[in-house]
């Protein structure tokens, strides 16, 4: 396999990613909330940033999720 497709599988791959749905009440994607979560330290300040948690479940399922991504950016500092 060449370097040109394995760096267009990795591209298709980023984009099913960030195509995931985090919040799904809501319906809010990966990528909305990686960018919503830029000088965010808290799962609220991210729900504000981005409408998740305040859907049905109010955070319970997109919460956990949050709290993770926030832990996993602030190892990657
Ligand atoms: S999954 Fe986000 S508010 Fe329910």
């Amino acid at each position: 396999m060449s370097s040109d497709e394995e760096e267009k599988i990795k591209n298709e791959e980023r984009i099913k990613q960030m195509a995931r749905v985090v919040c799904i009440c809501k319906g809010i994607n990966l990528g909305k909330v990686l960018k919503g979560m830029e000088g965010c330290s808290t799962v609220a300040e991210v729900n504000r940033a981005t409408g998740c948690g305040t859907g049905g479940c109010q955070g319970q399922r997109c919460g956990p999720r949050i709290k993770m991504l926030l832990e996993k950016m602030s190892q990657t500092k």
